[in-house]
């Protein structure tokens, strides 16, 4: 099959979402310069420990200092550290919170979609190929009141993995929107079944999965931003079960209570997910 989204590759996809977090993520200046200190002491300990530990050589080196150019080049730090670190910054972040779990945002969010209402179906292409999916819920507070005028901000790759903004050749907000709930919190978004994805493989992240005989998939997910006034905004991403990168996701991202229950309905498939908000 030949589609123009065979040409995505990992430089342009990196570029993008390189792009796209200097656009809307604001470093933050203003860490004590003890805890930078200490962090930065930390860390590379753990990497003088692991090159005593290793008698990693100067061949090796090299190969790292290449590596780190390259990654830089293909402007593949934020697909990188969001496949390997973001799932540990996750944890840290939502210990504490009550309701649904959530997990990593991932380097493919893009703020901005478009508006709909509680039952919608998202922005696709005419003929867009994959199996229907219906998916539903509710948004509650803790304490189960329903949360009127919820705000589902849903994206996901489409069949053969790739998400709008990030590779060529798709609608600008192809599969992605944001669904306002109605009084009772309810929601119903008609859309595709996304793919497992499967990292670029063609850049610098993509070397080390071959180097190190790594592969480089992600099951297939739906990814959400779940919203309501006066409480904690959810990131989360829902999987299909079955998926085999269920267990061997390249982002540890999947938990159990992350797993949908998809029904059999019509041509394609209907699942149903609530979500559960904590009071800010
Ligand atoms: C990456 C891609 C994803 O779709 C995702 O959910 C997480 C990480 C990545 O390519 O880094
Ligand atoms: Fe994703």
């Amino acid at each position: 099959m030949t589609t123009t989204e065979e040409s995505a590759t990992a430089a342009a996809t990196g570029a993008s979402a390189t792009e796209r977090f200097r656009a809307d993520k604001t470093a933050v200046a203003d860490t004590p310069p003890e805890r930078v200190s200490m962090l930065a002491r930390e860390v590379l300990a753990a990497i003088h420990a692991t090159i005593r530990a290793n008698q990693v050589s100067y061949a090796e080196y090299d190969a790292l200092k290449a590596w780190l150019i390259q990654v830089g080049a293909d402007g593949e730090w934020p697909l990188f550290l969001d496949v390997f670190l973001e799932n540990v910054v996750e944890e840290v972040a939502s210990a504490d919170r009550e309701g649904s779990k959530g997990t990593i945002e991932g380097p493919f969010y893009a703020p901005g979609a478009p508006e709909l209402p509680a039952e919608a179906t998202l922005p696709m292409r005419p003929d867009e190929p994959g199996t229907p999916l219906v998916f539903h819920g509710q948004v509650r507070s803790a304490d189960g009141t329903p949360l009127a005028g919820a705000r589902v901000d849903i994206w996901h790759c489409d069949a053969l993995g790739y998400y709008a903004q990030f590779a060529p050749g798709l609608p600008e907000w192809n599969l992605r929107g944001v669904i306002t709930a109605d009084d009772q919190g309810r929601f119903r978004i008609h859309t595709i079944q996304p793919a497992p994805y499967q990292i670029p493989t063609d850049g610098a992240t993509g070397a080390l999965i071959r180097a190190a005989d790594w592969h480089a998939w992600r099951p297939a997910h739906l990814h959400l931003k779940v919203s309501a006034d006066g409480h904690q905004l959810v990131t989360t991403q829902l999987y299909f079960p079955g998926d085999p990168h269920n267990e061997d996701d390249i982002a540890s991202a999947v938990k159990p209570e992350l797993m949908l229950d998809p029904k059999p309905s019509g041509d394609g498939v209907d699942v149903e997910y609530d979500f559960v908000l904590a009071p800010s």
